[in-house]
């Protein structure tokens, strides 16, 4: 078995031209990890006390908005079959393991007035055995499983949902800090806040885009700031953890030399991941944001502008909130101007806010439409990163590629991950860029959201038809096993 593995990678290391890729070791102390989340992978949706979330009703409520009409009701059966992910976490070799907790499964009706006690006992012991296991658990108290009840009240529109949020984050801290030093406050609010209630495109899949996007992101950067201050005040100085948010997007190049497209490039950075990294890293929206829909909302009439104005109490309150920067990513854009500030008034938009529009170089490989492979746009974006958000610790929260097929021979998973990891390293050494961890989406095969189980990113195969959700280790996981022992690329790193 080991010979066949063995013939495989070198097969692989051949046929990816491994002379591409960065020949030095990773710096020492430098993170691998995987990474899941609740609702994704564990089912058990109405089992031992969970309560209802939005991704339940979502699933349920309007079957056909999900290929094939697929739920996460069972999903991986994570919830049964956890100890055999933390042996597959285990002979990987990864330093840390990113999960999420679900709200719904430790609090049924979203309030603490009701703790589910199977829910404590479920998470106490994958944290418990991750640690046994030297496995670092990376918690992430919100990856997009809102309890149904807060739904119901305005879900992330209802700056109350900041409140409960803090909460519920007081329980985990309380209750699991002995065990997790490392807090994740919230997934992607920019996958949440465009796609839940600007595009129509998630759950709850409201295209509220006129303000809808603008009230979630106030929402968002709030809750975040009101769970990392109960952390910061009554938990930080006798559990010594971090705790930070992830947030996602793509490299925004510009389409063009032209000054024009240079200037739209940054703007569609600025309404991308400025909206949620700006208050949390510098402080306020950024001005661009400001200046654009506060001239849009007068020429088009409204008493005030769309986009909520914080108090001066509340950009000193959200102003480094962050112990780290959590960065997801997975394509690149290449952006060119659509609109200028004062053109296509009339139809208030998010959309005509940014001014921008997006598209992508056809030669970039790609099985879906919305992984590109473009490493060098990898690099550029944590040089970015680093750069505009004053120097902060960079952990790579989520990286991977989707395929349609699911192949165990997955060499485009490994092409994808070797060339963004090699261009993580360029970041590092030439760039100067403090990266101290990467973490690939996915430990498993697992429910993709609206796409169903139709697009895999797992290093790991789950057969979902079978009662067993049978795991078996794709070609992906035995290089990334490898790349892990030897902290390199290459055959021989210097
Ligand atoms: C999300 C994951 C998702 C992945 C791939 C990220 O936006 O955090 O939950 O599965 O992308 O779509």
């Amino acid at each position: 078995m080991k010979l066949v593995i063995f013939l495989t990678l070198f097969a692989l290391s051949q046929v990816l031209g491994e002379s591409d890729l960065n020949n030095r070791t990773f710096p020492d102390g430098f993170k691998f990890g995987a990474a899941t989340a609740s609702y994704q992978i564990e089912g058990a949706w109405n089992l031992d006390g969970k309560g209802v979330q939005l991704w339940d009703w979502y699933t349920h409520t309007y079957p056909d908005r999900i290929d094939e009409q697929d739920t996460g009701d069972v999903a991986c059966d994570s919830y049964h079959k956890w100890r055999e992910d933390i042996e597959l976490l285990k002979a990987l070799g990864v330093n840390h393991y990113r999960l999420s907790i679900s709200w719904s499964r430790l609090l049924p009706n979203g309030t603490v007035n009701n703790i589910n006690p199977k829910g404590i006992e479920y998470y106490k012991n994958i944290f418990k055995t991750l640690r046994e296991n030297n496995i670092e658990p990376l918690v992430t108290l919100y990856h997009w499983d809102l309890p149904i009840t807060l739904h119901e009240i305005g879900g992330w529109t209802n700056p109350l949902i900041a409140e409960y949020f803090a909460e519920y984050a007081r329980v985990c801290f309380r209750e699991f800090g002995e065990y997790v030093k490392t807090w994740i406050t919230i997934n992607e609010p920019q996958s949440t806040c465009w796609g839940g209630y600007a595009a129509g495109a998630k759950a709850p899949g409201y295209s509220l885009d006129w303000e809808g996007l603008y009230l979630c992101a106030y929402v968002h950067v709030l809750a975040h700031a009101k769970a990392y201050h109960v952390y910061d005040e009554e938990f930080r100085s006798s559990q010594n953890g971090r705790i930070s948010i992830v947030i996602d997007s793509p490299w925004a190049e510009p389409a063009s030399n032209s000054s024009v497209d240079i200037a739209a490039a940054q703007q569609e950075r600025e309404f991308v991941l400025g909206i949620y990294a700006n208050p949390i890293f510098r402080g306020n929206w950024p001005q661009i944001v400001i200046d654009n829909i506060a001239t849009r909302s007068k020429l088009e009439g409204f008493a005030r502008s769309r986009l909520p104005q914080f108090t001066q109490e509340e950009i000193d309150f959200i102003n480094g909130t962050a112990d780290f920067f959590g960065l997801n990513t997975y394509g690149t854009g290449l952006i060119t101007l659509q609109n200028k500030v004062d053109e296509d008034i009339g139809t208030p938009s998010y959309s005509l806010d940014k001014g921008t529009s997006s598209t992508v170089d056809p030669s970039w490989p790609s099985d879906v439409p919305w992984v590109h492979q473009v490493p060098w746009g990898f690099r550029k974006l944590l040089k970015y990163v680093y750069e505009q958000y004053g120097h902060p610790e960079i952990i790579v929260t989520e990286n991977g590629w989707a395929d349609k097929s699911g192949t165990l021979n997955d060499v485009d998973r490994i092409s994808y991950v070797s060339q963004y990891l090699s261009a993580l390293l360029d970041a590092y050494y030439e760039d100067g860029v403090n990266v101290a961890g990467y973490t690939v989406w996915s430990l498993l095969d697992n429910f993709e959201w609206t796409n169903g189980y139709t697009q895999k990113l797992g290093i790991v195969q789950v057969d979902f038809n079978s009662d067993n959700r049978t795991r078996t280790p794709k070609d992906s996981y035995h290089w990334y096993q490898k790349v892990i022992q030897t902290k390199c690329l290459v055959e021989n790193c210097v």
